[in-house]
């Protein structure tokens, strides 16, 4: 694995793979990589020439109160990671670089950013979005992939990409979740023992959501009631938000109809958690 930190010398290599006619597989990550990485790398090694990982912790999209200066980062193990996986480049920016003193420039998403996580994360999305730009400007990708965990952010990246004519297809690839059911994350790093099995009743309460679909209840309010009810049984988790939400564009639905994402956030001691599930009337598993 090569490791490129120069922007310019990216763009450089992307412009001769691009001569040669050679696809290009881009993973953006922050690093402190998991298994849910992982599949998106061998998903990427599966469909293009070349991969590119980029491991960029992008401080526009944290909040002041948020975790960016704590945020894992464990550049040699994650190297060992991409190695293994035949990644052939990881591209290991510096904020400096990625965010100039005169930096002005910002994308935005209307509408899709601005509910769910975004009501809570005031800049958040406008912080990835960007990232997400530049990292497309910069590694020229004709793929680039997903976790279907962070799901707002890839309805976002998709609308964006779809929206700017960005010449990039984009993927959205399944949660991978630990034994318990809880969903991987390089924050899981923070949370104890007790904690992870705590963590373990959000995924159970989709579980929950899931069987009633299936048996035909389709009243959101009943649904999102009877996972309420589940989880208030643990006095360690504090849910933020929990929506039924119409894929498209993310507004609440009152009576499924078709594809609906079911999204929860939580917090468990300081630790927030996200997590998802996407089904159809059917109670099936469908993508973003
Ligand atoms: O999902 C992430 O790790 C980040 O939000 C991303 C897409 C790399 C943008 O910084």
């Amino acid at each position: 694995v090569k490791i490129i930190r120069s922007i310019p010398k990216m763009q450089e290599y992307a412009r001769a793979l691009k001569k040669q006619k050679r696809s290009i597989g881009l993973v953006p990550t922050m690093g402190a990589l998991h298994a849910g990485h992982i599949s998106l790398i061998r998903q990427a090694r599966k469909d293009n020439a070349k991969v590119v990982v980029s491991i960029f912790v992008n401080p526009i999209q944290f909040g002041p109160q948020e975790d960016f200066k704590k945020y894992p980062r464990v550049f040699a193990q994650d190297a060992k990671i991409c190695r293994h996986e035949g990644v052939d480049i990881i591209f290991y920016p510096s904020v400096k670089d990625m965010y100039k003193n005169n930096y002005r420039t910002y994308v935005f998403v209307e509408k899709l950013s601005q509910n769910l996580c975004g009501a809570f994360r005031p800049g958040h999305f406008q912080g990835v979005a960007t990232a997400v730009n530049k990292l497309f400007n910069i590694a020229q990708p004709d793929r680039a992939y997903f976790g279907q965990k962070d799901a707002q952010q890839a309805v976002i990246i998709k609308k964006m990409a779809e929206d700017l004519n960005m010449p990039v297809e984009i993927k959205v690839m399944p949660t991978v979740r630990a034994n318990n059911g809880l969903a991987l994350s390089s924050r899981n790093a923070y949370l104890s023992e007790g904690a992870r099995q705590d963590a373990a009743l959000i995924y159970e309460a989709l579980d929950l959501a899931r069987s009633l679909i299936k048996k035909g209840d389709y009243k959101t309010a009943d649904i999102i009631g009877a996972m309420q009810k589940l989880i208030s049984k643990n006095k360690n988790i504090k849910i933020q938000y929990l929506l039924i939400v119409d894929l498209k564009d993310l507004k609440p639905i009152y009576r499924i109809k078709s594809g609906v994402l079911i999204a929860i956030a939580a917090f468990i001691g300081e630790l927030r958690l996200i997590d998802n599930i996407v089904v159809d009337r059917k109670g099936r598993f469908i993508s973003v």
